[in-house]
């Protein structure tokens, strides 16, 4: 990123943040210029830039000012589910889901997937190029059970900015989150047993709970505030819950992050009760807030919070790197990533830790979080363009998925069969219950820069929805 892209980047954050408001002047050029130590021209370029966005305006012989956002568009409503645990279905969707993005042609809007494409992500691909070079044959051997020293050593560093103190012997590397997120569910769970999830809730830990005979508390959960404390208290009395799993940091599908005092009282709540909390950050890095929240499990006093994430959504999903910091669950965690994969692959986690060594993660992480923060916005507003009157819409505080509730009784999974003429596919909102709920919901994706296509297709989408809910009122 150059200097310039540096200097906007951190007066966008500060605006998202909500430091500098609407109509608020913002710093002098000169003054900016002291505090970041570059050039007046530098500070001029970054006010260019961020003028380009959107975000600020001149005026004549005053200076920057914030631009007035444009009013934000209605949230949905805190969830309903059913108040009794359930047994996850819809398998058959999620895999729709997985298999019909895969295809060539087509927009898959409704995936998880970062953006790849960035030249920020060059040294990594110099350092998977050059593993044979730096590490020998250890790329063909077996790596520890734990996984490689360096990388454990790279993650507990990471981790002190979300407010952890983490030792690299805390750490167990996993292939990816989703083998984080399971062996933890195993660890901490028997068949039969309750798990409290956020509600919608990420599809690959409901699906964990599915395959291994657990049923699914969904509590409701608020868009602004995370998962209902109170709902979560009264389900605890009521029934035998093992384990609490949520994402509080750049919730999927919702985007929200939970205030730092809720955080803090789920922990007091789990010890009250005496369950795992399963703390799910894989977007925690993406904050549009600087610094970065801190997790659950930095105020985990007894060892109860198991803290899963990867690099798939940071970096790129097919390292397949991921980690658990699984505290008092650490043997059962072991033995449970034993009996799934034993090792895993060496070469991508030694990759990965030479390049946050070399400080080319928080380079890119930077670059991501601007892009994902101006993708957002942009895809609100096409969605506010496109949609019909009384759609809703939630509002991401990191990471790069937007959820969208429609009016009516639209389904998307429908609305999907649909698009398929179209080569889009969205993300349908019944992937994210236990229990079918949701359907007039959909996940968007706006992790890629914006362009015609992604327009042109929001359009498609948004006439779509009008159509539908036309012809269900001429069924009525
Ligand atoms: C919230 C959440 N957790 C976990 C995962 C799984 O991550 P990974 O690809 O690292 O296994 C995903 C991927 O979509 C996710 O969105």
């Amino acid at each position: 990123m150059k200097l310039y892209e540096q200097v906007a980047a951190e007066l966008s954050l500060r605006i998202e943040q909500g430091y500098y408001r609407g109509n608020d002047r913002l710093p002098s050029i000169r003054a900016l210029s002291r505090e970041h130590g570059v050039s007046i021209a530098t500070v001029q370029e970054a006010y260019r830039l961020l003028e380009d966005q959107g975000l600020v305006q001149p005026k004549p012989k005053s200076g920057y000012y914030v631009r007035p956002r444009p009013l934000t568009p209605q949230m949905p409503e805190i969830s309903r589910p059913a108040q009794r645990p359930l047994e996850v279905s819809h398998w058959e969707h999620v895999l729709d889901l997985l298999c019909a993005s895969e295809a060539p042609g087509i927009l898959a809007l409704g995936r998880g997937m970062p953006d790849i494409s960035a030249t920020t992500l060059k040294p990594l691909l110099r350092a998977l190029s050059e593993g044979k070079r730096r590490d020998g044959l250890r790329g063909f051997s077996y790596d520890s059970l734990r996984g490689s020293p360096e990388l454990r050593q790279q993650v507990a560093r990471l981790t002190i900015d979300s407010g952890c103190q983490l030792h690299p012997d805390d750490i167990v590397i996993t292939t990816g989150c989703q083998e984080a997120l399971s062996t933890s569910m195993r660890a901490v769970t028997r068949p039969g047993d309750v798990v409290a999830v956020d509600s919608p809730s990420f599809y690959g830990s409901m699906q964990a709970i599915k395959a291994f005979g657990l049923k699914a508390m969904e509590i409701p959960t608020d868009p602004v505030q995370g998962i209902s404390l109170e709902a979560l208290e009264l389900a605890l009395e009521q029934w035998p819950i093992r384990a609490i799993q949520v994402t509080p940091t750049c919730n999927n599908p919702l985007g929200y992050t939970m205030p730092e005092i809720r955080r803090r009282q789920l922990v007091t709540l789990a010890q009250r009760f005496d369950v795992a909390i399963i703390e799910d950050d894989i977007y925690g890095d993406l904050s549009f807030a600087f610094p970065r929240p801190n997790t659950i499990k930095s105020f985990d006093s007894d060892g109860r919070v198991l803290l899963c994430s990867s690099f798939s959504k940071t970096l790129a999903p097919g390292l397949r790197v991921g980690w658990v910091a699984p505290g008092r669950y650490g043997d059962q965690v072991l033995h449970m990533k034993y009996v799934g994969t034993a090792a895993c692959a060496t070469l991508p986690q030694l990759a990965v830790a030479e390049f946050i060594a070399q400080g080319s993660y928080e380079r890119h992480l930077r670059r991501m979080r601007a892009q994902y923060l101006q993708g957002r916005d942009h895809m609100i507003a096409a969605v506010e363009r496109y949609f019909p009157a009384g759609t809703r819409i939630s509002y991401p505080q990191g990471g790069f998925l937007l959820w969208v509730e429609l009016p009516g009784d639209i389904d998307t999974l429908q609305l999907n069969d649909r698009l398929q003429s179209s080569a889009i596919r969205i993300g349908p909102g019944v992937l994210f219950s236990a229990s079918g709920k949701y359907r007039n919901c959909m996940r968007l994706n706006y992790s890629a820069k914006p362009t015609e296509a992604i327009e042109h297709a929001l359009q498609t989408i948004g006439e779509l929805c009008i159509r539908m809910l036309r012809e269900i009122d001429r069924v009525a």
